[in-house]
Parts: C-alpha cells; structure tokens; sequence
C-alpha cells in the first residue's frame, strides 16, 4: 500500500496567520486561519509593520492548533511547506523561518510555494477529480491573472492586470464609499441593493486578444462620479456606485476568462483568490460559460481567502517530483508565477 504523504504547511503573506495539515495533497486535516482584518480595519489596509508583529504574535498557536485538529503527530509528518512570495517581506518572514525551524527540528523537507500558485490549489482541494489542464483566474488583493494550468507546476500566464488587483480596485472604490475595509465582501453585500446598469462605468478590455487587465480607468472613473454629485449637492447612491462598479469589474473578469478557456479548449473556467468570492462573478460567469459549454468551478469562501491548506496542497505535487527546497530558501516579495 502505498504510504500517505502528510504536509504542515503555513502561510503568513499578508494578514491571515495560517497553519494546516493536508494528507496526499487533496484531503485537509486541519485548516487554522486566524485572521488580522479587525486590527488593520482601523487603518483602512493592512499595515505591514503590525502585520508582521501579529503572525509572530499567533503563529506557534495556530501550527499548535493545527496539529490538533488533525490528531497528527510531528513524527507522522513528511514535509513542511511555506509560502515564500509573493507578498510582504516581514509577514513571508515568520512563516518561513518558523517553517525552516521544523524542518530543521524534524529532519524532514522544506517546500517553498509560490502565494499565486498556492490560491489556483484551493480548487484541486475543492473538486477532488479536478486534473490539469485548465485555465484559471486569480483574482486577488494582489494580484489578477488568468493562467493556462497545463500542469501541476507547469503554467502560462496569459494575462495580468497592468495596475490595480481586481482586489484592490474593490477595496479603494469601498472606502471611497465610507463602506470599510476589505471592501470586497462589502461591495458584493451592498451590490445586491443597488442596480448594476444606475451608472455606465468604463469596461476596460484593452487591445483586442490581451488577456490582460486595467481597473486604474474604472477606479478614477468612480472617484470622478463621486466627486462631481458632491460637488452639485447630490445625494450620493452607494449601493447603485458600487453594484455599477463592481459590474464593470466582474464582466471583464468573466469575459476574459470565458474568452481564455475558448481559446485554449478548457473544460473548465475556474476561479481562484479572495474576488473569486464575489457573488457577482460566480453568476455572472455561470451565465457567460453557459452558452459555450464550459463548466464553473470556484473553492468555498474559506479557501478563496489566504490559507495554508492551498500551500499545503501546492507542496505535495512539488514534493512527489522531489522538488524540495534548500534552508536557504528567503522571502521574495515580488515573486513571479513562471519559475
Ligand atoms: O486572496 P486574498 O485573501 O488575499 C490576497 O492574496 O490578496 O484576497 C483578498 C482580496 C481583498 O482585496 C478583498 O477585498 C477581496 O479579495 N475580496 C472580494 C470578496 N471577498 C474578498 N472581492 C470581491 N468580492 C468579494 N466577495
Ligand atoms: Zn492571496
């Protein structure tokens, strides 16, 4: 019988302190995620200092936790796995130097993972029959792709946003709207009240064929609106700017992935990252895949948003092929998807 590959896996890029065992990379055993939103809420972002000083604060607890919950003993697991980029350099630090110390404690393999790949794993976790090749969008705080996932660890990026994240374009256009912050979660919720056609928004699509994307337009566009109706003492219509808003986002989204999975005869358009979340593009890209027989994946929320068990599930394809890494391994805020 072939023997089961147990990986703890941690991430700390931004402001989720995350732990979890994950067995032969599909099946989660614990999944810990102890999220910093209260604390950075106050600043209306995440300020990487506090960050920082909070995964340092929770980490132990939350591997402890983790452990736990899994009933894993140290001795039963065969690798750690950590995110290593991209993301901000203090955060990545905790996790990978305490992800370096049991690695070196328990004389066993470190994988570092790649925060992008990691979110595009939260489906191979979500549909367990799910196989490459398919093309996939990450959209999140950082970062907006689509990706040709031709396989485990083997990808093509076929576009990227040129400016703002997806996320992040959420996330400005919210606390230009008093809403609070992470605007995503917020926009969707007040979305529902609003009428998504009450202002015509600028849809970017950029060249013809790009993959690629720009909500820096459509973020000032809004802040343009905004500015004029104070400035003619009208009243100010959160729910019909952020459901017009977050309509301009979500059909180019969902147009581009529809568009990505057409041309490369993907099965699937699949959704990954905190925006894959949104209620609108699930639906919306539903209706768009619909006519062309393409079928919608996307993870539960839980694994939309930053956690370890994604990381964990990335490592164990890369451990299987024996690509492990050296305890030399650092932090590279910046890193890339095409290694
Ligand atoms: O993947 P994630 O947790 O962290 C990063 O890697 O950045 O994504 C966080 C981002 C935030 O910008 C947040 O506003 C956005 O995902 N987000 C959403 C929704 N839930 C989270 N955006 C739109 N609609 C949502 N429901
Ligand atoms: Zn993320």
């Amino acid at each position: 019988m072939k023997k089961d590959i147990n990986i703890l896996a941690i991430e700390t890029s931004c402001d989720e302190t995350s732990s979890s065992i994950v067995k032969n990379g599909r099946e989660v055993l614990s999944n810990i995620i102890s999220s910093q939103i209260d604390i950075h809420k106050k600043f209306g972002g995440v300020v990487p200092e506090v960050a920082s000083r909070k995964h340092l604060e929770r980490i132990s607890d939350v591997i402890d936790l983790a452990m736990n919950e899994s009933k894993m003993k140290y001795k039963d697991l065969d690798a750690i796995a950590v995110t290593y980029g991209p993301g901000l350099v203090g955060a990545l630090l905790i996790g990978l130097t305490t992800a370096k110390g049991l690695a070196y404690g328990l004389n066993i393999p470190l994988v570092g993972v790649n925060h992008i790949e990691g979110h595009i794993f939260a489906n191979f976790i979500q549909y367990k029959d799910l196989e490459p090749p398919f093309v996939c969008l990450v959209a999140s705080g950082g970062h907006s792709h689509i990706i040709n996932v031709l396989n485990y660890g083997n990808y093509k990026i076929m576009g990227r946003t040129r400016d703002d994240a997806a996320g992040e374009a959420f996330d400005k256009v919210a606390r230009t709207l008093e809403l609070g912050y992470p605007g995503g979660p917020l926009i969707d919720k007040i979305s529902k009240k609003g009428k998504a056609d009450a202002i015509d928004f600028p849809r970017s699509y950029l060249e013809e064929g790009s993959y690629d994307f720009s909500f820096s337009g459509l973020k000032s566009s809004v802040l343009n609106h905004i500015n004029t109706m104070k400035m003619k003492g009208l009243e100010i219509n959160a729910a019909d700017i952020a459901a017009s808003f977050q309509e301009s986002v979500v059909d180019v989204l969902a147009d581009k992935l529809v568009w990505a999975a057409i041309e490369k005869k993907s099965p699937y358009a699949v959704l990954a990252g905190g925006v894959a979340a949104n209620s609108r593009l699930r639906e919306l890209l539903t209706e768009k895949c619909k006519e062309n027989n393409i079928k919608v994946l996307y993870p539960d929320p839980i694994l939309c948003t930053d956690n370890a068990a994604m990381i964990g599930s990335a490592a164990y394809y890369k451990f299987i092929k024996g690509e492990t890494s050296s305890l030399n391994l650092n932090a590279i805020p910046n890193l890339s998807l095409s290694l």
